[in-house]
């Protein structure tokens, strides 16, 4: 019984610590997200609301919907980390999209990480 009382403490603790550090990532993502100016296009919560959007077309991506369109890397799957990650540093007009979405070559992959758990947090 104690084992299996200690196995359930385990457990709990190790998804609090996960839970913990998600979030803290994506608190990072957020302080990267508005350095790099992601929001004034994609908007403060990421609906792709941010001043800029109104003269875009296409519009700037809600995150909130959680739906991604590009397969950068062409594995037959859009939206997956890596697809973003390479939108993100090279422009989605490398993909076939909006010129607008431009590249971001200086961003470090620890940042472009950061911008993707901040992302994902966003979907509702
Ligand atoms: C000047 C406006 C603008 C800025 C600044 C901007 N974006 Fe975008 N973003 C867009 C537009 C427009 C699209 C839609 C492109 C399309 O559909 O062709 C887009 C699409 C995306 C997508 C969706 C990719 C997919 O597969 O659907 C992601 C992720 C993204 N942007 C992340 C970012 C991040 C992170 C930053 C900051 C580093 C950023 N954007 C800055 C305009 C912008």
């Amino acid at each position: 019984m104690s084992r299996m009382i200690a196995i359930f403490a385990l457990t709990t603790f190790s998804l609090l610590f996960l839970a913990g550090t998600a979030s803290a990532d994506a608190t990072k993502g957020k302080e990267v997200f508005v350095k790099t100016n992601c929001n004034s296009c994609h908007g403060m919560e990421g609906k792709g609301d941010g001043p800029v959007a109104a003269a875009l077309d296409p519009k700037p991506r809600d995150y909130t919907k959680g739906d991604f369109k590009f397969d950068a890397n062409g594995d037959g799957k859009p939206g997956t980390d890596e697809d973003i990650a390479l939108v993100i540093k090279n422009g989605a007009a490398a993909y076939g999209g909006s010129a607008m979405m431009m590249p971001n070559p200086t961003l470090s992959d620890a940042d472009v990480q950061l911008l993707i758990v901040y992302i994902r947090s966003l979907k509702q």
